[in-house]
Protein backbone atom coordinates (compact mmCIF):
# COMPACT_ATOMS: atom_id res chain seq x y z
CA UNK A 1 0.00 0.00 0.00
CA UNK A 2 1.58 3.73 -0.79
CA UNK A 3 0.23 6.25 1.78
CA UNK A 4 -1.00 6.26 5.01
CA UNK A 5 -3.73 3.49 6.22
CA UNK A 6 -7.25 5.28 6.32
CA UNK A 7 -8.55 4.48 9.36
CA UNK A 8 -12.18 5.12 10.88
CA UNK A 9 -13.45 4.96 14.78
CA UNK A 10 -16.36 3.50 15.66
CA UNK A 11 -16.90 4.12 20.07
CA UNK A 12 -15.52 7.12 21.16
CA UNK A 13 -15.30 6.24 24.99
CA UNK A 14 -12.44 5.27 27.36
CA UNK A 15 -11.06 2.90 25.12
CA UNK A 16 -11.79 4.60 21.48
CA UNK A 17 -10.17 7.83 22.62
CA UNK A 18 -6.99 6.05 24.05
CA UNK A 19 -6.45 4.53 19.94
CA UNK A 20 -7.30 7.81 18.74
CA UNK A 21 -4.25 8.91 21.02
CA UNK A 22 -2.12 6.32 19.79
CA UNK A 23 -3.97 6.85 15.78
CA UNK A 24 -3.04 10.34 16.37
CA UNK A 25 0.73 10.18 16.90
CA UNK A 26 0.87 7.32 13.70
CA UNK A 27 -0.76 10.09 11.72
CA UNK A 28 1.85 12.90 13.20
CA UNK A 29 4.34 9.93 11.68
CA UNK A 30 2.63 9.37 8.65
CA UNK A 31 1.20 5.96 8.40
CA UNK A 32 -2.10 6.69 9.63
CA UNK A 33 -4.75 9.29 8.05
CA UNK A 34 -8.02 9.46 10.47
CA UNK A 35 -11.12 9.73 8.00
CA UNK A 36 -14.22 9.21 10.40
CA UNK A 37 -15.03 8.99 14.28
CA UNK A 38 -18.20 8.00 14.75
CA UNK A 39 -20.24 7.49 18.31
CA UNK A 40 -23.83 6.89 19.54
CA UNK A 41 -23.96 10.13 21.03
CA UNK A 42 -22.99 13.57 19.84
CA UNK A 43 -21.53 14.77 22.36
CA UNK A 44 -18.71 12.26 22.35
CA UNK A 45 -17.28 13.73 19.13
CA UNK A 46 -16.92 17.48 20.65
CA UNK A 47 -13.94 18.57 19.09
CA UNK A 48 -13.07 20.06 22.24
CA UNK A 49 -13.36 16.19 23.51
CA UNK A 50 -11.69 14.86 20.74
CA UNK A 51 -8.37 17.30 21.04
CA UNK A 52 -7.35 16.27 24.01
CA UNK A 53 -6.44 12.94 22.38
CA UNK A 54 -5.68 14.31 19.07
CA UNK A 55 -4.13 17.86 19.95
CA UNK A 56 -4.46 19.82 16.37
CA UNK A 57 -7.34 17.56 15.23
CA UNK A 58 -8.86 20.01 12.81
CA UNK A 59 -13.17 19.24 12.42
CA UNK A 60 -13.12 19.72 8.64
CA UNK A 61 -10.81 17.35 8.03
CA UNK A 62 -12.18 14.22 10.09
CA UNK A 63 -16.18 13.17 9.31
CA UNK A 64 -17.76 13.22 12.87
CA UNK A 65 -20.90 11.13 12.62
CA UNK A 66 -23.58 9.17 14.95
CA UNK A 67 -24.61 7.35 11.58
CA UNK A 68 -22.87 4.15 11.22
CA UNK A 69 -23.86 4.27 6.88
CA UNK A 70 -22.29 7.33 6.85
CA UNK A 71 -19.21 6.11 8.38
CA UNK A 72 -19.37 3.15 6.07
CA UNK A 73 -19.56 5.41 2.97
CA UNK A 74 -16.42 6.94 3.90
CA UNK A 75 -13.07 5.77 1.56
CA UNK A 76 -11.11 3.74 3.90
CA UNK A 77 -9.12 0.77 4.81
CA UNK A 78 -9.34 -0.38 8.52
CA UNK A 79 -12.20 0.40 10.96
CA UNK A 80 -11.76 0.37 14.52
CA UNK A 81 -14.96 -0.77 16.66
CA UNK A 82 -14.97 0.15 20.50
CA UNK A 83 -18.49 -0.44 21.89
CA UNK A 84 -19.63 -1.83 24.71
CA UNK A 85 -19.80 -5.85 23.95
CA UNK A 86 -23.18 -5.81 24.32
CA UNK A 87 -24.00 -3.52 21.86
CA UNK A 88 -22.85 -4.84 18.59
CA UNK A 89 -25.55 -4.55 15.61
CA UNK A 90 -23.83 -6.36 13.12
CA UNK A 91 -21.02 -3.74 12.44
CA UNK A 92 -18.12 -5.86 12.19
CA UNK A 93 -20.15 -8.03 9.78
CA UNK A 94 -20.94 -4.88 7.90
CA UNK A 95 -17.09 -3.66 7.73
CA UNK A 96 -15.72 -6.72 6.93
CA UNK A 97 -18.07 -7.41 3.71
CA UNK A 98 -17.11 -3.26 3.03
CA UNK A 99 -13.73 -4.73 2.24
CA UNK A 100 -12.01 -2.90 6.05
CA UNK A 101 -9.50 -4.27 8.17
CA UNK A 102 -10.88 -4.65 11.62
CA UNK A 103 -9.55 -4.00 14.90
CA UNK A 104 -12.53 -5.20 17.53
CA UNK A 105 -11.58 -4.52 20.85
CA UNK A 106 -12.40 -7.21 23.30
CA UNK A 107 -14.21 -8.92 24.31
CA UNK A 108 -15.45 -9.17 21.10
CA UNK A 109 -19.33 -10.01 21.81
CA UNK A 110 -20.69 -11.19 24.52
CA UNK A 111 -22.54 -13.93 22.47
CA UNK A 112 -20.13 -16.71 20.77
CA UNK A 113 -22.87 -16.77 18.30
CA UNK A 114 -22.51 -13.20 17.53
CA UNK A 115 -18.35 -13.56 17.81
CA UNK A 116 -18.66 -16.73 15.23
CA UNK A 117 -20.74 -15.06 12.68
CA UNK A 118 -18.28 -11.84 13.00
CA UNK A 119 -15.46 -14.29 12.26
CA UNK A 120 -16.50 -15.66 9.55
CA UNK A 121 -17.55 -12.91 7.89
CA UNK A 122 -13.98 -11.73 8.71
CA UNK A 123 -12.48 -15.05 7.63
CA UNK A 124 -14.51 -14.66 3.86
CA UNK A 125 -13.96 -11.22 3.23
CA UNK A 126 -10.31 -12.04 3.73
CA UNK A 127 -9.41 -8.79 5.63
CA UNK A 128 -6.60 -8.33 8.62
CA UNK A 129 -8.24 -8.25 11.77
CA UNK A 130 -7.37 -7.84 15.57
CA UNK A 131 -8.99 -8.24 18.68
CA UNK A 132 -7.90 -5.74 21.31
CA UNK A 133 -5.31 -7.95 22.96
CA UNK A 134 -2.77 -5.29 23.49
CA UNK A 135 -0.94 -6.69 26.67
CA UNK A 136 0.88 -9.03 24.12
CA UNK A 137 2.44 -6.04 23.32
CA UNK A 138 3.58 -5.53 26.73
CA UNK A 139 7.69 -6.00 27.67
CA UNK A 140 7.14 -8.20 31.12
CA UNK A 141 4.93 -10.37 28.97
CA UNK A 142 7.11 -10.66 25.90
CA UNK A 143 9.95 -11.36 28.48
CA UNK A 144 7.84 -14.51 29.20
CA UNK A 145 6.80 -15.60 25.92
CA UNK A 146 10.53 -15.83 24.98
CA UNK A 147 11.95 -17.37 28.05
CA UNK A 148 9.04 -20.13 27.79
CA UNK A 149 10.36 -20.75 23.99
CA UNK A 150 13.42 -21.54 25.11
CA UNK A 151 12.53 -25.13 25.83
CA UNK A 152 10.60 -24.50 28.88
CA UNK A 153 7.27 -26.92 30.02
CA UNK A 154 4.86 -24.79 31.72
CA UNK A 155 2.72 -26.13 34.26
CA UNK A 156 0.50 -23.29 35.76
CA UNK A 157 0.03 -19.66 35.68
CA UNK A 158 -2.24 -18.11 39.03
CA UNK A 159 -3.89 -14.91 38.85
CA UNK A 160 -5.51 -12.83 41.52
CA UNK A 161 -6.63 -10.11 41.41
CA UNK A 162 -8.86 -8.24 44.40
CA UNK A 163 -10.52 -5.15 43.25
CA UNK A 164 -12.87 -2.40 44.60
CA UNK A 165 -15.83 -2.43 42.76
CA UNK A 166 -15.92 1.17 43.46
CA UNK A 167 -12.49 1.31 41.61
CA UNK A 168 -14.50 1.04 38.15
CA UNK A 169 -14.38 3.95 35.63
CA UNK A 170 -17.32 6.00 34.82
CA UNK A 171 -17.50 5.34 31.20
CA UNK A 172 -18.61 7.22 28.13
CA UNK A 173 -21.61 5.46 26.90
CA UNK A 174 -24.97 6.79 28.29
CA UNK A 175 -25.99 3.98 29.67
CA UNK A 176 -28.93 5.45 31.69
CA UNK A 177 -30.78 6.06 28.25
CA UNK A 178 -30.29 2.61 27.12
CA UNK A 179 -31.73 1.09 30.75
CA UNK A 180 -28.36 0.81 31.73
CA UNK A 181 -26.87 1.88 35.34
CA UNK A 182 -27.67 5.29 35.88
CA UNK A 183 -24.15 6.12 36.77
CA UNK A 184 -22.57 5.23 34.12
CA UNK A 185 -20.26 2.30 35.74
CA UNK A 186 -21.44 -0.56 32.99
CA UNK A 187 -18.45 -3.08 33.77
CA UNK A 188 -19.93 -3.28 37.22
CA UNK A 189 -23.12 -5.18 35.51
CA UNK A 190 -23.99 -8.48 34.74
CA UNK A 191 -25.91 -7.63 31.07
CA UNK A 192 -23.22 -5.25 30.10
CA UNK A 193 -20.53 -6.22 31.11
CA UNK A 194 -20.56 -10.24 30.78
CA UNK A 195 -19.36 -10.04 34.44
CA UNK A 196 -16.02 -10.10 35.54
CA UNK A 197 -14.05 -13.14 34.19
CA UNK A 198 -15.35 -12.02 30.77
CA UNK A 199 -14.47 -8.13 31.31
CA UNK A 200 -11.56 -8.38 32.92
CA UNK A 201 -10.12 -11.94 33.13
CA UNK A 202 -9.69 -12.21 29.81
CA UNK A 203 -6.25 -9.89 29.52
CA UNK A 204 -4.63 -12.35 31.81
CA UNK A 205 -6.14 -15.23 30.36
CA UNK A 206 -5.51 -13.86 26.60
CA UNK A 207 -1.55 -13.71 28.11
CA UNK A 208 -2.06 -17.42 29.14
CA UNK A 209 -2.55 -18.46 25.72
CA UNK A 210 -0.20 -16.13 24.52
CA UNK A 211 2.18 -18.64 26.46
CA UNK A 212 0.64 -21.58 26.73
CA UNK A 213 -1.67 -22.11 23.55
CA UNK A 214 -5.35 -22.88 23.13
CA UNK A 215 -7.72 -23.97 26.33
CA UNK A 216 -9.26 -27.63 26.14
CA UNK A 217 -11.86 -26.41 28.99
CA UNK A 218 -13.14 -24.75 31.92
CA UNK A 219 -14.48 -25.10 35.32
CA UNK A 220 -15.61 -22.15 37.42
CA UNK A 221 -18.13 -21.01 40.87
CA UNK A 222 -18.63 -17.43 41.65
CA UNK A 223 -19.92 -16.21 44.46
CA UNK A 224 -22.90 -13.99 43.48
CA UNK A 225 -24.06 -11.28 44.60
CA UNK A 226 -27.94 -11.38 46.03
CA UNK A 227 -30.30 -8.60 44.56
CA UNK A 228 -31.06 -6.75 47.86
CA UNK A 229 -27.01 -6.53 48.54
CA UNK A 230 -26.65 -5.10 44.83
CA UNK A 231 -26.09 -1.23 44.54
CA UNK A 232 -26.37 1.29 41.76
CA UNK A 233 -27.23 -1.54 39.44
CA UNK A 234 -23.72 -3.29 39.85
CA UNK A 235 -25.01 -6.87 39.85
CA UNK A 236 -21.49 -8.55 39.00
CA UNK A 237 -20.29 -11.53 41.28
CA UNK A 238 -18.42 -10.87 44.31
CA UNK A 239 -16.23 -12.82 43.96
CA UNK A 240 -14.61 -15.89 41.06
CA UNK A 241 -12.51 -19.10 41.07
CA UNK A 242 -11.62 -19.92 37.66
CA UNK A 243 -9.64 -23.08 36.30
CA UNK A 244 -8.50 -23.04 32.44
CA UNK A 245 -7.28 -26.35 31.61
CA UNK A 246 -5.05 -25.51 28.28
CA UNK A 247 -4.81 -28.22 25.31
CA UNK A 248 -0.92 -28.63 26.08
CA UNK A 249 -1.84 -29.83 29.75
CA UNK A 250 -0.37 -26.71 31.77
CA UNK A 251 -3.24 -25.20 33.84
CA UNK A 252 -4.50 -21.70 34.70
CA UNK A 253 -6.11 -20.57 38.00
CA UNK A 254 -7.51 -17.36 38.50
CA UNK A 255 -9.29 -15.67 41.45
CA UNK A 256 -11.07 -12.45 41.46
CA UNK A 257 -13.05 -10.19 43.62
CA UNK A 258 -15.22 -7.41 43.51
CA UNK A 259 -15.64 -6.24 47.17
CA UNK A 260 -17.81 -2.99 48.00
CA UNK A 261 -16.13 -0.60 50.87
CA UNK A 262 -12.46 -1.94 50.23
CA UNK A 263 -11.06 0.81 48.22
CA UNK A 264 -7.71 -0.67 47.70
CA UNK A 265 -6.46 -3.12 45.29
CA UNK A 266 -4.51 -5.91 45.14
CA UNK A 267 -2.49 -8.42 42.29
CA UNK A 268 -0.28 -11.56 41.95
CA UNK A 269 0.35 -12.76 38.96
CA UNK A 270 2.42 -16.16 38.60
CA UNK A 271 3.71 -18.66 36.16
CA UNK A 272 5.55 -21.96 37.07
CA UNK A 273 7.12 -24.62 35.04
CA UNK A 274 8.98 -27.63 35.64
CA UNK A 275 11.93 -25.79 37.17
CA UNK A 276 11.75 -22.31 37.36
CA UNK A 277 8.96 -19.71 38.62
CA UNK A 278 8.30 -15.95 37.62
CA UNK A 279 6.88 -13.37 39.37
CA UNK A 280 5.19 -10.63 37.20
CA UNK A 281 5.41 -7.41 38.81
CA UNK A 282 3.79 -4.36 38.22
CA UNK A 283 7.40 -2.81 37.81
CA UNK A 284 9.25 -5.51 37.11
CA UNK A 285 9.57 -9.55 36.13
CA UNK A 286 11.20 -11.69 38.44
CA UNK A 287 12.44 -15.46 38.23
CA UNK A 288 13.42 -17.88 40.48
CA UNK A 289 15.34 -20.69 39.85
CA UNK A 290 18.77 -22.25 40.60
CA UNK A 291 21.11 -22.33 37.59
CA UNK A 292 24.33 -24.53 39.37
CA UNK A 293 25.74 -27.59 39.98
CA UNK A 294 22.53 -30.57 40.79
CA UNK A 295 22.39 -31.26 43.46
CA UNK A 296 24.34 -28.08 45.71
CA UNK A 297 26.47 -28.66 48.04
CA UNK A 298 24.86 -26.48 49.72
CA UNK A 299 21.14 -25.15 50.36
CA UNK A 300 21.67 -22.27 47.66
CA UNK A 301 21.02 -18.92 49.04
CA UNK A 302 17.68 -16.68 48.02
CA UNK A 303 19.18 -13.97 46.33
CA UNK A 304 21.20 -16.79 44.32
CA UNK A 305 18.63 -18.23 43.08
CA UNK A 306 16.49 -15.15 41.92
CA UNK A 307 17.27 -12.84 39.18
CA UNK A 308 15.36 -9.70 37.53
CA UNK A 309 14.38 -10.90 34.05
CA UNK A 310 12.66 -7.75 32.93
CA UNK A 311 12.99 -4.14 34.73
CA UNK A 312 9.89 -1.80 33.60
CA UNK A 313 6.54 -1.09 33.53
CA UNK A 314 6.33 -3.01 29.84
CA UNK A 315 5.84 -0.08 27.72
CA UNK A 316 2.97 1.34 25.97
CA UNK A 317 1.43 -1.33 24.84
CA UNK A 318 -1.63 0.57 23.12
CA UNK A 319 0.74 2.41 21.22
CA UNK A 320 2.62 -0.78 20.55
CA UNK A 321 -0.75 -2.65 18.79
CA UNK A 322 -2.03 0.33 17.06
CA UNK A 323 1.28 0.22 15.53
CA UNK A 324 1.87 -3.38 14.33
CA UNK A 325 -1.97 -3.39 12.79
CA UNK A 326 -1.41 -0.28 11.17
CA UNK A 327 1.71 -1.85 9.83
CA UNK A 328 0.30 -5.11 9.45
CA UNK A 329 -2.11 -3.58 6.94
CA UNK A 330 0.56 -0.94 5.30
CA UNK A 331 2.92 -3.79 4.23
CA UNK A 332 0.68 -6.93 4.05
CA UNK A 333 2.25 -8.36 6.80
CA UNK A 334 -0.17 -10.29 8.80
CA UNK A 335 2.21 -11.87 11.03
CA UNK A 336 2.65 -8.96 13.21
CA UNK A 337 -0.81 -9.47 14.20
CA UNK A 338 -0.66 -11.37 17.72
CA UNK A 339 -4.06 -11.81 18.22
CA UNK A 340 -6.03 -12.11 14.52
CA UNK A 341 -10.11 -12.36 15.39
CA UNK A 342 -9.88 -16.19 14.69
CA UNK A 343 -7.24 -16.71 17.60
CA UNK A 344 -8.90 -14.37 19.86
CA UNK A 345 -12.19 -16.64 19.43
CA UNK A 346 -10.61 -18.93 21.66
CA UNK A 347 -9.44 -16.75 24.66
CA UNK A 348 -13.36 -15.31 23.79
CA UNK A 349 -14.82 -18.87 24.79
CA UNK A 350 -12.80 -19.46 27.46
CA UNK A 351 -13.94 -17.12 29.71
CA UNK A 352 -17.77 -17.16 28.56
CA UNK A 353 -17.25 -21.21 29.28
CA UNK A 354 -16.17 -20.24 32.94
CA UNK A 355 -19.80 -18.41 32.90
CA UNK A 356 -21.77 -21.10 31.59
CA UNK A 357 -19.79 -23.77 34.21
CA UNK A 358 -20.44 -21.56 37.01
CA UNK A 359 -24.16 -21.84 36.22
CA UNK A 360 -23.85 -25.34 35.60
CA UNK A 361 -23.37 -25.79 39.38
CA UNK A 362 -19.23 -25.84 38.33
CA UNK A 363 -19.43 -28.38 35.70
CA UNK A 364 -16.18 -29.07 33.57
CA UNK A 365 -16.80 -27.04 30.03
CA UNK A 366 -14.67 -28.25 26.63
CA UNK A 367 -14.62 -24.99 24.77
CA UNK A 368 -14.98 -26.82 21.45
CA UNK A 369 -18.17 -28.10 22.59
CA UNK A 370 -19.25 -24.98 23.84
CA UNK A 371 -18.26 -23.50 20.10
CA UNK A 372 -20.18 -26.16 17.96
CA UNK A 373 -22.30 -29.10 20.47
CA UNK A 374 -26.16 -28.85 20.15
CA UNK A 375 -26.48 -29.38 24.03
CA UNK A 376 -24.40 -25.85 24.36
CA UNK A 377 -27.19 -23.77 21.57
CA UNK A 378 -28.76 -21.97 24.35
CA UNK A 379 -25.43 -20.72 25.84
CA UNK A 380 -24.04 -19.23 22.15
CA UNK A 381 -27.12 -17.26 21.48
CA UNK A 382 -27.95 -13.76 21.73
CA UNK A 383 -31.17 -12.80 23.74
CA UNK A 384 -34.21 -12.15 21.63
CA UNK A 385 -34.27 -8.26 23.22
CA UNK A 386 -30.44 -6.96 23.45
CA UNK A 387 -30.29 -4.45 26.62
CA UNK A 388 -30.16 -1.83 24.21
CA UNK A 389 -30.54 0.25 21.00
CA UNK A 390 -28.68 2.87 20.05
CA UNK A 391 -28.29 5.64 17.38
CA UNK A 392 -28.60 9.26 19.45
N1 LIG B 1 -8.16 -3.46 25.61
C1 LIG B 1 -8.37 -2.81 26.74
O1 LIG B 1 -7.51 -2.72 27.62
C2 LIG B 1 -9.68 -2.14 26.96
C3 LIG B 1 -9.79 -1.10 27.92
C4 LIG B 1 -11.04 -0.52 28.11
C5 LIG B 1 -12.14 -0.95 27.38
N2 LIG B 1 -11.99 -1.96 26.46
C6 LIG B 1 -13.12 -2.45 25.68
O2 LIG B 1 -13.48 -1.45 24.73
C7 LIG B 1 -14.89 -1.49 24.50
C8 LIG B 1 -15.47 -0.10 24.78
O3 LIG B 1 -15.30 0.17 26.16
P1 LIG B 1 -15.10 1.65 26.72
O4 LIG B 1 -14.37 1.51 27.97
O5 LIG B 1 -14.53 2.53 25.67
O6 LIG B 1 -16.62 2.05 27.03
P2 LIG B 1 -17.27 3.51 27.01
O7 LIG B 1 -18.67 3.37 27.51
O8 LIG B 1 -16.38 4.49 27.70
O9 LIG B 1 -17.26 3.89 25.47
C9 LIG B 1 -18.05 3.23 24.52
C10 LIG B 1 -18.37 4.24 23.47
O10 LIG B 1 -19.08 3.58 22.42
C11 LIG B 1 -20.17 4.41 22.04
N3 LIG B 1 -21.19 3.57 21.41
C12 LIG B 1 -21.98 2.65 22.00
N4 LIG B 1 -22.74 2.04 21.08
C13 LIG B 1 -22.44 2.59 19.90
C14 LIG B 1 -22.91 2.40 18.57
N5 LIG B 1 -23.82 1.48 18.27
N6 LIG B 1 -22.38 3.16 17.60
C15 LIG B 1 -21.43 4.08 17.88
N7 LIG B 1 -20.96 4.31 19.10
C16 LIG B 1 -21.45 3.58 20.10
C17 LIG B 1 -20.60 5.07 23.34
O11 LIG B 1 -21.39 6.21 23.15
C18 LIG B 1 -19.28 5.36 24.00
O12 LIG B 1 -18.74 6.60 23.61
C19 LIG B 1 -15.43 -2.58 25.42
O13 LIG B 1 -15.55 -3.76 24.71
C20 LIG B 1 -14.37 -2.70 26.50
O14 LIG B 1 -14.33 -3.97 27.10
C21 LIG B 1 -10.79 -2.53 26.24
Amino acid sequence: MTGPVRVALLGLGQRGLQHLRALWTLQEQGAVRLTALADAFASNLDADKLRQYAPDLRPEEILRTTDFDELLAQEQDALYICIPPNLHQGQVVRAGRAGLHLFVEKPMSLFLDEALEMEAAIREAGVLSTAGFQQRFDGRYEAIHTLLLQGRRPLMACYTFHGALEGHNVKHHQTEVHGGPRNRVWTANRAWSGMTVVEGGIHPLDLWRYWFGDVAWVQAHYQHRPPAEVFDDADNPYAYSVLFGFAGGAIGSMTLSRLRKVYTSYADHQVLWTDGRAILGSEDVTVYHYDGPYPPPQPPLDESVSRVLYRGRGGDDTFAINQAFIQAIAENRPELIRSPFRDAMNSLAAVIAANVSDELGGKRVDVQQLLTAESYACFRQKPQQPVANTGH
